[in-house]
């Protein structure tokens, strides 16, 4: 048994922007289930969504800080939260990371920095919480500077750090790393320096004893100069310590006792789906059709997730029979064209702005089809939820995209692996393409069918990956 403290800035349901906080909340829960002791360090947002009681456990001070240590539970588990409680760090509006205008909060650097040496004091059993960590698990730049300061440590734990998203790096100007106060062996290009300016990423990268990211392909993917953003070299020579893992899919999202959709359904009872369609249809003011083609998209709206190719396709998108029901939030532009055209087809398309588990539930289990045509993705939940749901991904052929949906095609049709639609080119008309060859196979509804379960055949579930983590953790030396 191992005790691993891991480290995360956002975990559901307390607070989430993005797919991290659904493995924040699922893969410590399953490291339990295979007998691990495993608690939660997170930042005292304003925004948290407390629902379980919340203990004082300690004092701490860092720097000219006092912070304060908070223990809280995860809702409808005994999963241990420790809460890092500094309100002139955590205490403003908007999200973890962006003010209210979605601009980001200008003290990111020392808001992290503070998080993680609080996390360190945990790890190293200088909380007064008489628990020291085996293994601190840290994930994205957020938690960067924990495996960097810890190697400083006498005796220190074992530290794996995870990548969910190289696009976002946390780099910070000069001045700003004067501030944090790191030990200048750190500010050199072997250390945090990144092009003059301190990256929090490359302290998880450089210094954890193992790395990893969320699909085999995505582990790939970050070696080469297209998606490594510059730290492709640095990833080449970790290679022997870098593994990609794919995240699994939690039992929340199961069509068969979903709480948050209208009728639940499995594979033998696919005929239900439609009540969910059209109970979508009533809910968004589409015309009520079980027949018609309905295309679903959930998605921060953010150039990686390929919106503009929805969006250069949309007018002819529209001139096709089918309906689409998008509910997404992120960058003003995209949100504007996409309200345009909301406004100009309000028999077909659905716009919702911000943020709804519920409805996005709804849309997993009405939809026909999901649309990920991601530029890059290093896992992607979504399109797992949906073959969980018989809601057939049309998804590009790129990272953990690429890792978790089978093309359909005559032979994976013939061989029932089939459980999507995969693309190459990241362009509106490749898309298109493949949105119209979803339409064909929707004319042959036993053909559809047998890919709908092909797909609600595969486990996702988050055992697999969470014993491709606890192997890791035990070779490390
Ligand atoms: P990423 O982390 O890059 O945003 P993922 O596919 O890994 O992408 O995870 C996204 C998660 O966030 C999924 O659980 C998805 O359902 C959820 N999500 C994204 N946008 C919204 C939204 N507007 N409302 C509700 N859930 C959303
Ligand atoms: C990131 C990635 C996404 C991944 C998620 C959880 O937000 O963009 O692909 O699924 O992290 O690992």
């Amino acid at each position: 048994m191992k005790k691993i403290l891991f480290v995360t800035s956002e975990v559901h349901p307390l607070i989430k922007t993005g797919g991290l906080a659904d493995v924040s909340y699922s893969l410590p829960k399953a490291l339990a289930a295979l007998g691990q002791e495993v608690k939660l360090i997170l930042p005292n947002y304003r925004a948290l969504k407390l629902t379980r009681n919340v203990q004082l456990r300690s004092v701490l001070k860092i720097g000219s800080y006092t912070v304060q240590l908070l223990e809280t539970t995860l809702p409808d588990s005994n999963m241990t939260v420790w809460l890092v409680d500094c309100p002139e760090y955590f205490g403003m509006a908007g999200n973890p990371y962006v003010n209210q205008n979605g601009v980001a909060h200008a003290n990111n650097a020392e808001r992290f920095a503070l998080f993680c040496r609080a996390a360190i004091e945990v790890a190293m059993n200088r909380a007064q919480l008489d628990w020291k960590a085996d293994i601190v698990h840290c994930n994205d730049w957020q938690t960067g500077l924990v495996p960097a300061l810890l190697s400083l440590e006498y005796q220190c734990p074992m530290t794996v750090f995870t990548i969910h998203n190289m696009a976002y790096q946390g780099l910070f100007s000069g001045l700003t790393a004067a501030k944090l106060q790191l030990p200048s062996q750190f500010l050199t290009p072997e250390g945090l320096e990144f092009h003059g300016m301190v990256s929090f990423i490359k302290g998880g990268i450089a210094y954890a004893d193992k790395v990893t990211t969320v699909s085999p392909s995505y582990a790939q993917d970050i070696q080469t100069a297209e998606l490594g953003y510059g730290l492709e070299g640095l990833l080449v020579y970790r290679n022997e310590d870098l593994k990609g893992i794919i995240n699994g899919v939690d039992d929340d999202w199961n069509p068969e006792n979903d709480p948050l959709i209208v009728q639940n359904y499995n594979q033998y009872s696919l005929h239900l789906k439609t009540q969910n369609k059209t109970a979508l249809q009533e809910r968004l003011n589409l015309p009520v059709d079980e027949k018609v083609l309905m295309l679903g998209l959930i998605s921060r709206l953010v150039e990686q997730k390929g919106i503009d190719m929805i969006l250069d396709c949309m007018s002819e998108l529209m001139a096709l029979p089918i309906q689409i029901v998008l509910l997404g939030s992120g960058d003003k532009s995209f949100e504007q064209r996409l309200i345009q055209f909301a406004a100009t087809y309000p028999q077909k398309m659905a716009l919702t702005l911000g943020y709804n588990e519920e409805l996005a539930h709804l849309i997993e289990a009405g939809a026909d089809i999901f649309l990920m045509p991601s530029r890059f993705e290093p896992c992607g939940l979504n399109q797992m939820y949906s073959q969980c749901y018989g809601t057939l991904p049309i998804v590009r052929n790129t990272g953990g995209l690429a890792d978790t949906v089978v093309d359909t095609l005559p032979e994976t049709i013939e061989n029932q692996t089939a459980t999507g639609f995969v693309f190459n080119e990241a362009n509106a008309g490749a898309l298109l393409e493949t949105i119209k060859r979803a339409m064909l196979l929707y004319n042959f509804p036993e053909s559809w069918r047998q890919v709908q379960v092909n797909g609600m055949n595969r486990d996702f579930s988050w055992r697999h990956s969470a014993a491709q983590y606890l192997d890791l953790y035990s070779c490390i030396e």
